[in-house]
């Protein structure tokens, strides 16, 4: 397989053809049964390559994926129709005792960087997410998606905060230096400084204090069922919850999926 990194293309220099690809979360329920978790599991224990740990104690296990892509092939076009065309699949498993903080998963400029920066034929399309399990189980937590889309290198997002985040992204701790949003018809979204909208999500969303999400918009909150998995621009800002009843630890699968630069939009 090819390195992942000669075929992303320069960000940059192709955002007017990235934004026409855009499109709202897609979730399938009950897609995956004990049997494919079970197998999944197993998989992130024994078959990955690559294993690393963060400062908050998230264990992120990646390597291999073309063997999960080939092996759930129907049940992944089902989520996203397309994705097994992907030329390479990114992504991690992880194992978190710790929710994630708002982000996009494109790609980091640095790794792109390191490879020799070279403007390949490939974007970050869309990334199908698999909850595997929270424990306790009857946990209930979510995952809220923003109409946001940054058109940029993966980042996270921590505006007026100087806290320490445990990420290998760079953190923008300014909202008002981003001029990439877009909504998911692709139309700028200028950044204004003004409270969630709509508001009543910061209940969901109290581990960060409110400013966090200012001025941004929800689109859609998705419950972390195992079993089920979604599939969301990897431009899309994203950010998960503690849950009431919290949950103490959760598992899942991230699959980044790639799209040729000129092939029909989406
Ligand atoms: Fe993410």
């Amino acid at each position: 397989m090819s390195n992942l990194m000669d075929l992303i293309c320069d960000i940059d220099k192709h955002r007017e053809y990235i934004r026409n690809t855009f499109a709202a979360p897609h979730i399938e329920y009950n897609l995956f049964d004990k049997d494919d978790i079970e197998w999944l599991e197993d998989y992130c224990y024994e078959s990955t390559q690559n294993r690393r740990r963060n400062d908050n104690g998230t264990l992120f296990f990646s390597g291999g994926f073309d063997t999960i892509v080939t092996k759930f092939q129907r049940k992944l076009e089902l989520v996203l129709p397309g994705c097994t065309n992907s030329p390479d699949i990114d992504g991690n498993f992880f194992i978190t005792p710790h929710q994630y903080g708002l982000h996009n998963d494109s790609i980091p400029r640095w790794r792109w960087e390191q490879n020799g920066a070279k403007d390949g034929h490939y974007y970050p399309w869309r990334n199908i997410l698999i909850p595997l399990w929270q424990s306790p189980e009857h946990a209930s937590s979510q995952i809220v998606f923003f109409k946001q889309r940054d058109l940029d290198w993966a980042k996270v997002y921590k505006h007026n905060s100087d806290e320490h985040v445990a990420t290998t992204y760079p953190v923008c701790r300014d909202y008002s230096e981003i001029s990439t949003f877009y909504n998911k018809h692709g139309e700028h979204m200028p950044w204004q400084d003004r409270p969630l909208e709509p508001e009543e999500f910061l209940l969901y969303l109290r581990e960060s204090p409110p400013q966090r999400y200012s001025g941004l918009d929800v689109e859609v909150m998705i419950d972390w069922t195992p079993g089920s998995a979604f599939a969301f621009d990897s431009w899309q800002l994203h950010a998960t919850n503690r849950g009431d009843p919290p949950w103490h630890q959760k598992s899942g699968l991230l699959l980044c999926f790639f799209k040729m630069l000129g092939s029909q939009y989406g």
